[in-house]
């Protein structure tokens, strides 16, 4: 079948509907009539110790509890059951290193390893409750300190390992967190990389005292330095060599992990995730939207650091007993053929990927992927900002042979799962659009007053009623969770609770949504979530800098990248070597993902009569954009100025 031009739909092969989880049509209606009752169906993916009592517990809303008083324990879930299913030497996580490395773990081999760690993570002294900061590369150890865990009972909070110092000392501190898991350094392109200096600067930061597990991924020996309270993992494990940890008693709702995320302010925001709730909505939507069987070869090419790798690399693959793909590298080391040289070596039948990295194969053209034998995929999936038909299609054409349906699945760190997106054995596919809400998800797109919006016309995306997988708070923040992501289209008059995405979107005759981006201060950069106010404030933290805002500026090759337009303290120039000084501080501050690509320096920045900056503007002029109405700034001579200076960068 040939690829249908622009806003074409296109329905699945029927080579993939036959053998699809989700084939019937009408699990949308018999979700809709049964809700909330529908996720008993996500929660009966999982082995419970105890029944729960209730699907939903809407009593306290917008703080619900699914599965009330139902008890579990992730780690069992995930590992346990299906050794004891007599699947013991079924791969569990095939791991591609960095320098053409591979390993295959089995779920005996991960049961062992993840009960030694939990044995020595209980020997360090960390109780059930107790946060543990993992700050690893994409190394085994990753989710086996993520499943030693959720054994024992401590919330993880993983740090993306590419994440600064004081990107590390802020979550740590923010947790309360005083037990760290992380290694001697790692391999960026075939280069080593010390990760040990940054935990050390970070710990200089922290008033805590911290217990830190240090995992050698550079070679034989560990060769940095131990300091007190810090343990070499190999030395640690080996002393706990065959021990076995019985699998902590959780409650549904106990938390299982925070992830940190950006928002709309300096502070990054703990999200945090239930046991019971969000586990069963990962294993849900990776059974049901990514198609996953227990015998595929499975491989989501996201880092585990993010929440996609947290939902989609680990807790659904493992909690469905299939085998998970895990790559440490990047696309293109050692050449650009390195994808799908493991697609074809490992046999991979599903692989779900960012718009920005299938851009990024597109423009290094067809003969890599041509170069392999790509014929066991079966499904492609991709998150993390909208793909554009374009890049759509040369994925279905050159990755998926025209055989593979494809999934554009929106969602976010806050909702823990998949929530908008086609089921692939179901759903006709609309290039460039994400699709319906996924059965049992109301999702709509609203306008300013929280009234449905018109077909093609832009609104916000919001959900009215609560799911499984939905952040249960921000940690210790009730007040921010409630107002950032509740008050704004709920009616506080009636107990009707809606969700905030902070998404534009819009939705089409036939329900499909078409996701437009962030509407607030928050930029998607290579599908990293960034918030413009954490760079702004690390720019104001480099001398010589009197304000900054950041903006997304559009390259000229469709990617987003950070500008950032500052002014100057008096007596200070800003040159190169100022720029320079900006660059370095942003990375020190959260790390190399957020440098700047642009730094222009304007005399001041356009702000409202009462002095916020507005950043629109500048992002209008930063993509040479039509200036909208400037009548309402304090400064409109600063416009042109501006202008003048950004023709020059
Ligand atoms: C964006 C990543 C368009 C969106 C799972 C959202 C998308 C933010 C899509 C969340 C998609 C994610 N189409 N935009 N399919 N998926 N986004 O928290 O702006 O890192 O709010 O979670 O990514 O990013 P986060």
């Amino acid at each position: 079948m040939a690829t249908p031009p622009d806003g074409r739909r296109l329905d699945p092969p029927s080579s993939f509907v036959e053998q699809a989880n989700v084939t019937d049509e009408s699990i949308y209606e018999e979700f809709e009539r049964n809700w909330p009752d529908c996720w008993e169906r996500a929660a009966e993916l999982l082995e419970w110790e105890e029944e729960y009592e209730e699907v939903l517990d809407g009593s306290d809303a917008p703080f619900y509890e699914w599965f009330r008083d139902g008890k579990l324990n992730a780690s069992y879930n995930c590992v346990d059951r299906h050794v004891e299913a007599g699947r013991k030497n079924h791969a569990a996580i095939r791991w591609e290193g960095k320098l053409g490395e591979t390993h295959t773990t089995t779920y005996q081999d991960l049961y062992r390893r993840v009960n030694e760690l939990a044995a020595t993570l209980r020997e360090l002294g960390v109780d059930r409750d107790d946060v543990v900061t993992i700050y690893l590369p994409m190394i085994p150890e990753l989710p086996i300190a993520m499943l030693a865990c959720a054994r024992i009972g401590a919330p993880h909070s993983v740090v993306f390992a590419g994440f600064s110092a004081d990107a590390l000392a802020t979550r740590m501190k923010s947790a309360d967190s005083e037990y760290l898991i992380t290694c001697d350094g790692y391999y960026r392109r075939g280069d080593a990389f010390n990760q040990k200096s940054k935990v050390d600067n970070a710990l200089l930061d922290l008033d805590a005292s911290v217990t830190t597990v240090v995992v050698n991924r550079l070679g034989e020996a560990l060769d940095c330095v131990l300091g007190d309270r810090q343990y070499d993992y190999r030395k640690l494990i080996r002393s706990q060599a065959g021990a076995t940890v019985e699998p902590v008693t959780r409650d549904a709702e106990d938390m299982l992990f925070i992830m940190y995320t950006s928002g709309t302010t300096g502070q990054p925001k703990g999200v945090t995730h239930s046991t019971g709730g969000y586990l069963a909505y990962a294993a849900w939507t990776t059974q049901a939207v990514l198609d996953v069987k227990p015998e595929d070869t499975y491989w989501c090419s996201a880092d585990i650091g993010w929440i996609t790798g947290h939902s989609y690399i680990v807790y659904g693959p493992l909690a469905l007993g299939t085998t998970s793909v895990m790559y440490e590298g990047t696309p293109d080391y050692p050449d650009r053929s390195r994808l799908w040289e493991i697609v074809e070596r490992n046999a991979v039948d599903v692989f779900y990927t960012a718009p920005t990295a299938i851009r990024a194969f597109m423009k290094w053209g067809q003969e890599y992927p041509d170069q392999h034998d790509l014929s066991s995929l079966r499904l492609l999936g991709t998150v993390g900002e909208p793909i554009n038909p374009r890049a759509w299609k040369w994925y279905y054409d050159h990755i998926g042979d025209e055989e593979c349906p494809i999934v554009d699945t929106w969602w976010q760190t806050e909702t823990g799962g998949m929530m908008v997106t086609t089921l692939p054995g179901v759903g006709t596919m609309k290039p460039g659009t994400a699709g319906p809400p996924l059965p049992g998800i109301s999702a709509n797109v609203v306008d300013t007053d929280g009234n449905e919006a018109e077909p093609g016309e832009s609104g916000y995306l919001t959900v009215d009623k609560p799911w499984p997988g939905m952040l249960r708070t921000l940690y210790r923040n009730d007040e921010r969770y409630r107002s950032e992501y509740w008050e704004p289209f709920s009616d506080p008059a009636s107990d009707e609770w809606v969700y905030f995405s902070g998404d534009g979107a819009r939705i089409d005759d036939d329900g499909y949504i078409t996701v437009l981006g962030r509407v607030d201060d928050v930029l998607n950069v290579s599908g990293h979530r960034l918030g413009t106010m954490e760079i702004e404030s690390a720019i104001v933290g480099v001398e010589g800098v009197a304000e900054a805002a950041v903006v997304g500026g559009q390259r000229g090759d469709g990617e987003t990248a950070v500008y950032a337009y500052v002014s100057t303290e008096h007596g200070y120039e800003g040159d190169e070597e100022l720029r320079e000084r900006i660059v370095a501080g942003v990375e020190d501050t959260i790390g190399p993902i957020a440098r700047p690509e642009q730094v222009v320096f304007t005399p001041e920045l356009p702000k409202t009569r009462s002095g916020k900056i507005m950043r629109r503007l500048l992002e209008d002029i930063a993509n040479e954009e039509e200036l909208g109405d400037t009548s309402a700034l304090r400064n409109p001579e600063v416009v042109g100025e501006i202008e003048a200076v950004d023709r020059e960068r």
